[in-house]
């Protein structure tokens, strides 16, 4: 990262899933004049920058992340009359603007589309992804992400088209130039409306192999297989070395690409320097990986590897949440008897991370998942397949949608919960996905008004990082514990040196007398209404962080 580019170090990304956020109207879908209304409430919170989810024109087969109109706003979020005074409110509150940029495909109704699918003559026809059918079918066995194959065929040119995503969502063909050419221009006409940053959806995905193999992966119950060859491909690399060239270095951008990068160097190759591509990254995990696999050892050895990785050259994005995932303190945390205690744990740990800390809408009340009584009650694409699938491999239908349940997508987009009214005070309409009912427990109204509350937590971590550098750039270090699920760490600057202690169990743990050692002031506990820190022997999901005395 270059000095120029270190105000990145200084941010806290506030993510906004507009659909869900605030509705305005009474139509039951959160819009932008929404998000200017709650932008007071955004202030308070202490956050200095807004990743919006997709806002441009889109027929919503993946809520925005199918884009038809790339310089247009979706009318159900208003107007660029809309968008232009949200980014003025923003500047005058300090508050950068980071769009979603979806650029590895578009809507199948973009009018590039439109006219590439028509004939093989017009001159968008190489903007996508066409391959001549093999002995009448598909030119391989590669699946979607979201279910089926990944090959659509079009009887007006006589050939599939590859869609990585749902087959509304056809993948942009990066190696032709004219087409990356119009992505650039696009991206450059956003940047003088007065973008700051872009985060850069399903980035590792744009080169693909000339040959069309087959995937040498098993065949999912659906029969067909994950392309393996998609990702670490050099080409890639590439093309963002190109957007970066055109567009982010030259306007001082803030980026960060979402990727799939299953070792460390791959995260590496994405966001050091000399690679010229973006600040941060990132990486992308199943939801099933992550309920099957994630454990606190597994976590810190991540953390511990990438910092290594990374501190002289690199930088991180630290995040337990977004809309692609189940809520945090239902997934990492404890929904049930230690809700409070361990949502402002999951937060604490996070905050005390060296990178740029995001806060999902939501997270900072402690939403939780929500059980939607029936398949036909969720929305996202990839729930629906995923049960499908787990029906095809022979699951019954109740244990289908209880697995679907704990991974959607859903989760994560019911409506924000403003108050403690039926609809949580997201609309006054019918919100377009379920609220959760847990609405009247837990809101922001409820929460802004409790010294003590999970949202209070994020406001004085948020503070915290504010007021001394050492949270965002003092050195990272783990302390041996001797229990894997006691995490504890430094973070040490010039000034000063933080000391935090993680309990992530729901059982005590005790803090090995050595490691207090000049442990001074608590800065802040997971247990602060309950009076707070009261010695070594941790509670569930204690959190606590200490500054170190100077000697
Ligand atoms: C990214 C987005 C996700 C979307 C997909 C296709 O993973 O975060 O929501 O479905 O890309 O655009
Ligand atoms: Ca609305």
């Amino acid at each position: 990262m270059t000095e120029q580019k270190d105000w990145i170090k200084d941010l806290v990304i506030y993510q906004i899933y507009p659909r869900s956020f605030y509705d305005s109207n009474g139509d039951g879908i959160g819009d932008l004049p929404g998000i200017l209304q709650k932008l007071d409430y955004l202030e308070e919170l202490g956050i200095n920058a807004l990743w919006l989810s997709p806002v441009y024109r889109s027929p919503n087969d993946d809520n925005g992340y199918d884009i038809s109109g790339y310089q247009e706003i979706m009318e159900e979020f208003g107007t660029m009359e809309d968008w232009d005074r949200l980014r003025d409110a923003c500047r005058k509150k300090g508050i950068r603007m980071i769009m979603d940029l979806v650029v590895n495909h578009s809507s199948d109704e973009h009018p590039w589309f439109l006219e590439s699918r028509s004939s093989r003559e017009n001159p968008r026809s190489d903007y996508y992804i066409w391959r001549d059918p093999v002995d009448g079918h598909e030119p391989n066995n590669w699946g979607s992400a979201f279910g089926g194959s990944a090959w659509e065929y079009v009887p007006e040119r006589g050939q599939y088209y590859f869609h990585y995503f749902s087959k509304k969502q056809p993948d942009l063909n990066w190696a032709c130039q004219e087409l990356r050419d119009s992505v650039i221009e696009m991206m450059n006409w956003w940047a003088d409306k007065g973008v700051e940053g872009f985060r850069v959806d399903a980035i590792s995905y744009l080169d693909k192999p000339r040959d069309f193999p087959d995937s040498a992966l098993p065949p999912r119950p659906d029969g067909y297989s994950f392309p393996d060859c998609l990702i670490c491909r050099p080409g890639t690399h590439a093309y963002i070395r190109e957007m970066n060239r055109r567009v982010f270095a030259p306007r001082n951008l803030l980026t960060v690409g979402e990727v799939a990068a299953p070792t460390v160097e791959e995260l590496g190759n994405y966001v050091k320097t000399d690679r010229e591509e973006f600040d941060m990254a990132i990486p992308f995990v199943l939801p099933k990986t992550e309920i099957d696999t994630w454990s606190p050892e597994r976590l810190k050895k991540e953390i511990e590897e990438s910092y290594q990785a990374m501190k002289e050259d690199g930088w991180w994005a630290r995040f337990f949440s977004n809309h692609d995932k189940p809520r945090q303190v239902s997934l990492y945390g404890d929904d049930g008897e230690y809700w409070e205690v361990s949502a402002k744990f999951l937060a604490m740990f996070l905050h005390s991370l060296p990178g740029t800390p995001y806060v999902y809408q939501g997270e900072e009340i402690g939403m939780t998942n929500v059980k939607l009584p029936s398949i036909e009650d969720y929305d996202d694409p990839s729930t629906r397949d995923q049960y499908q699938q787990y029906l095809l491999s022979g699951m019954d239908p109740e244990a289908a949608l209880a697995q679907a349940q704990l991974e959607s997508r859903d989760n994560a987009r019911t409506p924000m919960q403003w108050d403690g009214s039926e609809n949580g005070g997201f609309t006054s309409g019918t919100p377009w996905l379920k609220t959760n009912p847990n609405t009247r427990d837990i809101n922001v109204e409820a929460q802004r008004q409790d010294p003590h509350s999970v949202y209070q937590c994020y406001r004085k971590l948020i503070a915290l990082r504010k007021q001394s550098s050492t949270l965002s750039r003092g050195d990272l270090t783990f302390l041996e514990t001797g229990h894997p699920k006691l995490i504890a760490l430094t973070r040490s600057a010039a000034e000063e040196t933080l000391l935090a202690f993680h309990n992530f169990s729901r059982e005590e743990q005790e803090i090995p007398a050595s490691l207090l050692e000049g442990a001074d002031e608590v800065l802040l506990s997971s247990y602060d209404r309950e009076g707070g820190y009261r010695g070594p022997l941790l509670r569930p999901y204690e959190s606590v962080m200490f500054r170190m005395r100077k000697d």
